[in-house]
This record gives C-alpha cells, sequence and structure tokens, in this order.
C-alpha cells in the first residue's frame, strides 16, 4: 500500500467503556457481503491497520476471520501495531447457541484470528434462528423461533463465562429492541459493554440509542452510511438513500466532503462507534480522517437529527419463524 494515507491513531478520538477499556471512536467492519471476497477484506484490514484503524467488527458467519487473522499476526510481527493497541471485536452466529457450543465457536475464531482473546464478544443476534448464507429473503427454517427469555439468558450465562475466563474482555449484544433489554438486563451477571445496532442518518433509533447511553452502555453503529453495497437481496423499494438525503447533502456541501463522510462525522459526534465497510483505501483513509478535523456545528447537528426516515435496512427476515406476520415481529 501506498502509506502517504497514514492517519496518526492517536489522533482519533477514543471512548471509554464502563469496565475502563478504551477503543477508537470509529472502526472498520469486515462483512464482504456478497461482492467482496475474504481475500479483498483482509488486504482492506491490512491496509486499514497502515492507515491508523485498530479497531475492527468481525464475526465467524463473515467466512473471513482466517484471512483476518492471517494480517493481524502479520502487522503484529512486522511492529506495525501491538496486540494492546488493536480493539478487536468478534460474534457468535446463530447455529451456535446451544450448551458448550459458545465456548467452541470462540476457540474457532481465536484459533482463525490468531489471538489469544477478542475485546469484546458479540450475540450476534438474539435467535437461535440459521439460514444458510446467500439464501433467498424468502427462506424460513422450521426450527425457527420467536424471542425465548431463558434461551437468551442460556447464552449470555456461557458468555458470561467467556468473559470470567478471560477470552473476551468483554461481551455485548446486537440487535436488540429495549422490550428485550428491559428483560434482559436485570438479569445479568455481567452487564454488555457495547450493544451494536443498526444506525445511520435515516435510521437513528432514538429510543434504543439513548436508552444504551443511559445505561452506560455504548453503542456500536453499523451500516452508517445505509450499506449502499447490500446486496440484492436486502432492498427494497421503500428504502432510502442516506447518502442523497437532503439534509446530508447540504451539510456535505457546506464542508466540501463526500456525503458519506457527513455519515460518519454526525455518528461520531452522536456519541456512537460507526464501524464502516470498504475494501478502496481511498474511502477507508477519508472514512477515518474525516472524525480527526471539521466538526459539523451544532446546527448542522440539528439539521440531521431531522433526517430520520425510520429507514431499517436489516430487516432480517431470513430469521422468521414459521407463523410470524412479518420482519416487524423481529423487532419487538
Ligand atoms: N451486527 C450486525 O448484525 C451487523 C449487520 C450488518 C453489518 N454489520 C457490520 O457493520 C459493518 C458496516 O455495514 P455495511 O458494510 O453493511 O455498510 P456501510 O458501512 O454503511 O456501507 C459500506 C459500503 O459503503 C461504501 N463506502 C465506504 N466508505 C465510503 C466512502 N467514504 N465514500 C463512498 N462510499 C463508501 C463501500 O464501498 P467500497 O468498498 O467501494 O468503498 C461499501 O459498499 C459491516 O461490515 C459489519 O462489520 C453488523
Amino acid at each position: 500500500m501506498n502509506s502517504a494515507i497514514c492517519i496518526d491513531p492517536s489522533s482519533v478520538p477514543k471512548r471509554v467503556l464502563y469496565n475502563g477499556q478504551r477503543l477508537p471512536c470509529i472502526g472498520m467492519g469486515t462483512f464482504g457481503s456478497d461482492h467482496a471476497e475474504p481475500t479483498q477484506v483482509s488486504a482492506a484490514v491490512a491496509g486499514a491497520l497502515r492507515c491508523g484503524y485498530r479497531l475492527f467488527d468481525c464475526a465467524s458467519v463473515y467466512g473471513n476471520e482466517a484471512q483476518i487473522g492471517e494480517v493481524l499476526a502479520a502487522a503484529v510481527t512486522e511492529g506495525i501495531v501491538t496486540r494492546e493497541e488493536l480493539f478487536v471485536m468478534s460474534k457468535v452466529w446463530n447455529d451456535k447457541h446451544g450448551q458448550g457450543d459458545i465456548l467452541l465457536s470462540l476457540a474457532q475464531t481465536l484459533k482463525d484470528l490468531r489471538l489469544d482473546y477478542v475485546d469484546c464478544y458479540f450475540v450476534h443476534w438474539p435467535y437461535p434462528n440459521y439460514h444458510p448464507p446467500g439464501c433467498d429473503v424468502d427462506a424460513r427454517s422450521p426450527d425457527a423461533r420467536p424471542f425465548i427469555l431463558e434461551e437468551f439468558m442460556s447464552v449470555w450465562r456461557q458468555m458470561e463465562r467467556l468473559a470470567d475466563m478471560g477470552l473476551a474482555k468483554s461481551i455485548g449484544m446486537s440487535n436488540m429492541t429495549v422490550p428485550k433489554l428491559e428483560a434482559v438486563l436485570p438479569l445479568c451477571r455481567i452487564r454488555p459493554t457495547l450493544i451494536e445496532m443498526e444506525l445511520h442518518p435515516s435510521f437513528q433509533q432514538p429510543e434504543l440509542f439513548g436508552y444504551c447511553v443511559d445505561r452506560g452502555i455504548q453503542p456500536v453503529g453499523y451500516c452508517p452510511l445505509g450499506s449502499p453495497g447490500r446486496p440484492e437481496r436486502d432492498r427494497t423499494n421503500q428504502d432510502v438513500t442516506d447518502t442523497e438525503l437532503p439534509e446530508v447533502v447540504t451539510v456535505a456541501r457546506a464542508h466540501g466532503v463526500h456525503p458519506a463522510l457527513v455519515c460518519l462525522k454526525w455518528a461520531v459526534q452522536r456519541g456512537e462507534i460507526p464501524i464502516p465497510f470498504s475494501v478502496r483505501e481511498k474511502n477507508y483513509a477519508a472514512n477515518l480522517h474525516c472524525v480527526t478535523e471539521d466538526p459539523l456545528t451544532d446546527a448542522e447537528m440539528t439539521l440531521l437529527s431531522k433526517a430520520d426516515r425510520g429507514c431499517r435496512l436489516v430487516k432480517g427476515q431470513v430469521f422468521l419463524w414459521p407463523g410470524a406476520k412479518g420482519w416487524e415481529e423481529l423487532w419487538i
């Protein structure tokens, strides 16, 4: 890589979690979806490390942890970064919620990522509902079921033991809702440090976002640019394009930047940790750099707060259970 694009990691603002862990205010996503091969994603991670990224959002279901592990190990060996400077997150997939399975899943992730521990390990979805990668949006598993508190807590007890063992420095949840958190949080021996949720200007989830912040839980925002590269099967005619929203375009013009960068500045200033994905050096470097300079004004933040259109992109249809009426039931 041309090392001309290099951002000093110390210039990237940090967040401190309730347990004292520190991490950058922006990270890199690693979900290649249908269009980026594992080696393309790992090459982007290698470039991003040299560029100054220290936070990476991985998951076993992304199918590229082994390739990413190679570049993480190489970066440490080459002295580009120390393990302690990295914040690596991963997630257990829905088909590994059974008793004993979560330890096995994390063991595989640690082997693939070539790490002794992850900095945060997430429950990817609060459902044990499996679907084969790349399946059609109408596919339904006959074993799929709705959220069951006892089942989720048996998953979380296993997560807590992984934290006790030091294999995960902290544990997190993803794709939760306020009612589910209301049921779950009082039962947690170890509370989540991070909760991953879909967040972008057209989908701001103010209630869930505020609920987490009020309880000292740090929100991590996925699809922060509105996931323009998501597969065709995840698109509907009602979807809004974040980078074309008039509020976003107005602010982008005022700052002379691409609308994608406005989405990220807004996210960071709002207090979330966005995890944009890109395989292009020009884009991932700009994504990191933009949060170190030229902040949005209060008036611009107010304008962008009005860009919310309630436009959920990751609807999760494939996790529905037989008899469910529609994807909205996943988000109750
Ligand atoms: N917890 C969950 O259930 C969950 C669900 C979905 C996603 N995630 C995580 O969130 C991450 C991000 O979500 P995402 O990948 O769906 O969407 P995203 O980050 O909103 O959008 C990624 C797309 O934006 C383009 N892009 C990136 N930077 C850009 C820039 N500066 N200018 C213009 N275009 C730019 C990329 O194209 P190029 O590659 O061409 O730059 C890519 O196609 C994932 O990778 C994954 O780690 C988690």
